[in-house]
């Protein structure tokens, strides 16, 4: 019988594992730098926990199913909606701010296509109970850091919701009204969301791109309307920092985000050549989540990285995604060496434990030439050679795979040569 794999989902060579380590290492390090601490929730969740805020472009492609004890649960197709849930149950005792992050598997059922799979990867944070452009700039800094460290080059653009729901509810659109006119907005139908909103002031605004420039112009647009130029004061304020933080950005107001629960800044990144699934990360301000989910009303900002469409963006930009772990294959010449040669490999395992050397032994008895084939094919970098004259002396052939060279080395200074 031959299985296929599911629609929208793959398989992970070694070699790809190897490269999304890679990827994954760099960002936590450089998360944890900023004081991040990893979290994990769980894969299936009660299907309303998404259902109430994340929105429908969220929860219409969610895989909900019921269990065998009748209940309607789903795999998660986001995290946020989940930390908020923490947060709100348990996490809300810990002094805040709190610097959470988590990286997994998401599900969604969407219609495949490149960069969009059913079910795909996802590196987020969260920052849970601080308010104001500080802390709005704080996660800016972070995602952009993060895709300088890997290498790529990407286009950051910021708006405030604040800016077009103010407007909205100075317009008397109703909140449901709003999510569909994002929603609108969202997918690029301007014009629809004119004709959902009946005025042309917001088609107008959201029409403004560029600089931080474009808020004095949006300022000007507003003049008279409270709400949204309260939200503009805030969004100039993150721009202020972003600048002095040296964060290159650009103002977009027709960045609405697909997720219903923002209520404040929100951001994206694209990466150029991806196609229609150019963007790889998304995030914003959501102050209202955690108060819904019975939690204490607390302020909160976070993103996530579409983890599948970094690692397409880096290969395309040929960016080069090496670790610097080595391997080694231990091989006696003989089968009375077999042994001795499994023995040495532990003996170097536990010295070499936490240095990222992984050691090997040759288990299949063949020639010393085939056993050397395997390892340059196998992408190996040393081959310890364990031979009776070199033993007798207390010492082995240590073969460097990568320069072609080889060397005979004291077994007790071995550890030490291979690192
Ligand atoms: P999101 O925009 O729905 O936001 O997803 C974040 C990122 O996940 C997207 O920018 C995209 O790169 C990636 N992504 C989404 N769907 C797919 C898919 N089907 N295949 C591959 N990649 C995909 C959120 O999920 C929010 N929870 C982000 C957030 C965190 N906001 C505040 N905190």
């Amino acid at each position: 019988m031959k299985f296929e794999r599911p629609r929208g989902t793959r398989d992970f060579s070694p070699v790809e594992m190897a490269e999304r380590a890679c990827v994954e290492g760099g960002i936590a390090d450089v998360v944890e730098g900023f004081g991040y601490a990893r979290v994990e929730t769980p894969m299936f969740e009660h299907a309303e926990l998404f259902e109430l805020k994340s929105g429908g472009d969220v929860s219409d492609k969610m895989y909900v199913f019921e269990d065998k004890g009748g209940r309607r649960v789903c795999l998660r197709p986001e995290v946020t909606a989940q930390v908020a849930r923490m947060f709100a149950s348990s996490l809300k005792v810990f002094p805040k701010p709190l610097r959470l992050y988590y990286a997994g598997p998401m599900f969604r059922y969407e219609r495949p296509q490149k960069g969009r799979y059913r079910q795909f990867w996802q590196i987020g944070v969260e920052l849970l109970g601080a308010q104001g452009s500080l802390a709005d700039a704080e996660v800016i800094q972070l995602a952009c850091e993060c895709l300088e460290s890997i290498g790529l080059e990407y286009e950051l653009k910021v708006n405030s919701l604040g800016v077009l729901r103010g407007l909205m509810d100075e317009l008397s659109v109703d909140s449901a009204r709003q999510a569909r006119v994002l929603g609108l907005i969202d997918k690029g139908d301007f014009a629809g969301a004119r004709g959902l909103v009946g005025d042309t002031l917001l088609a107008d605004i959201v029409g403004l791109r560029g600089s931080s420039r474009v808020l004095g112009e949006a300022g000007k647009m507003l003049e008279g309307y409270g709400k949204p130029v309260k939200a503009l004061k805030e969004i100039e304020e993150t721009a202020g920092i972003l600048d002095a933080l040296n964060v290159s950005y650009v103002i977009d107001f027709s960045v609405a985000r697909g997720l219903e629960y923002y209520t404040g800044m929100v951001f994206e990144a694209g990466i150029e050549g991806l196609g229609a699934q150019k963007q790889v990360c998304g995030g914003g301000r959501y102050d209202n989540l955690i108060g819904l989910f019975g939690g204490p009303d607390t302020p909160a900002v976070g993103f996530a990285f579409g983890f599948d469409r970094l690692m397409e963006a880096a290969r395309l930009q040929g960016i080069e995604l090496k670790h610097d772990k080595k391997s080694v294959l231990v091989v006696p010449v003989n089968e009375q060496l077999t042994t001795e040669a499994a023995r040495l490999a532990g003996e170097l395992r536990r010295g070499l434990r936490g240095s990222g050397v992984s050691v090997m032994v040759e288990l299949t008895g063949r020639k010393l030439s085939k056993s050397l084939t395997y390892a340059s094919e196998a992408g190996l970098d040393y081959t310890v050679i364990v031979g009776d004259k070199e033993l007798a002396e207390k010492k082995v052939v240590v073969k460097d795979l990568r320069e072609g060279r080889q060397e005979t080395v004291e077994v007790g200074k071995l550890g030490g040569f291979l690192l």
